[in-house]
């Protein structure tokens, strides 16, 4: 009988993209995806540690599995991603009914490993690094208009809060051939949409030898491979972002009206303490430079709140550079210690969880405030919205996005992938409302991508 495959993915897209490659892995060995995860015979969970409370979770979901182990004994967990990768041998000794464990550089081994835990029993495989760019394994994607590309791995910076130099290693550019050549087929497989990503998109090529492509240079051939309509990346490192990339985007049809901006904090002395490597002047000097170069753009960001050491005035420093930054919407998190980091050490200059939860609803006020303002101003407009399928609340509705990548609910059902001129007509903070004027393409997508190795 065909074996089935469960994967529980936490954290962000570069996991979310892992996934579809341990998915694409996992189907090239001939397994399928198991319609009800709970009766899957193996069952991949992975892990992320950037910011969440991934160990609680981890062993919530391990705990849950190891009584559907106990009845069904043929059946295989696996463990891979960030917290794997820095955990590793706890994971064993915590949950021993975990069959194979393996790091952020050895996704691509993940097969293999299951099939010698088979015969073998319990195996556990880090990486420290590898040269082998996970992007050239082969891909299972669940949406066939739009894809992820990874352009780079691993961070070369060393921001003081940050574990993802830890699990992800040193930064190794994808070559830029590889690059185009994967958009150019998942063009002709009828991807329209495509998102470029990487920890540090701006200082792609920094490490390539035989030549150093610029970022902006790669926007522009995504940009013109035919069949694409939306180049999208994330994210750039403010201390990196150069002006070749702004006038990239301009000159780049296809290069959507959004840029992901992250801040992490106003205050001159706490990034300073973070390493991020600019101030909240130069910040909004070079956002200044970025909305000049592209009209209608859009700014999205991160920022953490309650950084050690950050006091009343570093929080009214975060609250003006926000302000004046005028964002559409803005992840805030709350500072999470990684053990590991420089400042998870810092531990007599914690901030206080009461001053932290009362920061953190201030800046959800400025940040709603300017995103409902952003979004009113869109009232009225005719936008270009790509169809993402049927509304999650209410499926008599279609849900899309805006080239500024602002979520529109509307009423009708239009085929998933088509593109269609939506009139806007309401706002909110986080989604927009709208009536259907046309659509103006039909999804290019055959029902299903398959599996490839590119
Ligand atoms: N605590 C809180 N937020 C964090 N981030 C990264 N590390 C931490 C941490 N230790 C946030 C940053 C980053 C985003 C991906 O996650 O804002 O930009
Ligand atoms: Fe982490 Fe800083 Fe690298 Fe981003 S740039 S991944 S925040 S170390």
């Amino acid at each position: 009988m065909t074996r089935t495959y469960a994967i529980r993915t936490f954290g962000c897209q570069m996991n979310e993209h892992d996934s579809e490659r341990l998915a694409g892995l996992l189907e090239a060995e001939g397994l399928i995806a198991a319609t009800d995860p709970n009766a899957a015979d193996v069952v991949v969970l992975n892990t992320c540690c950037i910011r969440e409370n991934a160990d609680n979770k981890l062993y919530g979901t391990l705990g849950h599995l190891k009584s559907l182990k106990a009845a069904r004994p043929g059946m295989q967990i696996a463990v891979g991603g960030c917290l794997a990768q820095k955990d590793q041998a706890i994971i064993q000794e915590r949950a021993p009914h975990v069959d194979v464990v393996f790091g952020t550089h050895n996704v691509g081994e993940a097969g293999r490993l299951l099939q010698r835990a088979a015969l073998e029993g319990p195996v556990m495989e880090i990486l420290e690094e590898s040269d082998a760019f996970p992007s050239a394994l082969p891909v299972r994607r669940d949406v066939s208009h739009a894809a992820w590309v990874t352009i780079q791995i691993g961070c070369d910076n060393s921001c003081a809060f940050c574990i993802v130099p830890a699990v992800r290693g040193r930064e190794i550019s994808r070559p830029f051939d590889e690059v185009v050549d994967e958009v150019a087929s998942l063009a002709a497989a009828g991807v329209t949409e495509v998102t470029l990503l990487g920890q540090n998109v701006n200082s792609y090529g920094r490490d390539l030898t035989r030549r150093r492509p610029l970022f902006a240079e790669l926007l522009r051939h995504v940009g013109a491979v035919d069949g694409i309509r939306r180049v999208r990346f994330t994210s750039p490192h403010p201390k990196d972002l150069r002006p070749e990339t702004i006038t990239a985007m301009a000159a780049t049809p296809t290069a959507c009206e959004h840029l992901h901006y992250p801040l992490q904090s106003g205050s001159d002395r706490v990034l300073a303490a973070m390493h991020r490597g600019y101030t909240g002047a130069r910040y909004l000097e070079k956002l200044a430079g970025a909305r000049a170069g592209v009209g209608d753009l859009a700014v999205t960001t991160d920022i953490i709140v309650g950084f050690p050491g950050e006091t009343d005035a570093d929080f009214d420093a975060t609250l003006e550079v926000a302000a004046a930054a005028e964002y559409d919407s803005a992840y805030t998190f709350v500072y999470s210690p990684r053990t590991g980091t420089e400042a998870a050490a810092w531990t007599d200059r914690y901030v206080p969880a009461d001053d932290v939860t009362r920061r953190f609803d201030l800046l959800k006020v400025v940040v709603e405030r300017s995103a409902l303002a952003k979004h009113e101003a869109r009232v009225g407009r005719v936008e270009d919205v790509l169809v993402e399928g049927p509304s999650k609340k209410d499926p008599s509705m279609t849900s899309g996005r805006t080239r500024q990548n602002k979520l529109v609910h509307f009423a009708g059902q239009v085929a998933t992938g088509s593109y269609a001129d939506v009139l806007v007509t309401g706002a909110a903070p986080h989604f927009l409302r709208g009536e259907l004027v046309e659509v103006t393409a039909g999804p290019r997508h055959r029902t299903r991508i398959p599996v490839s190795a590119s």
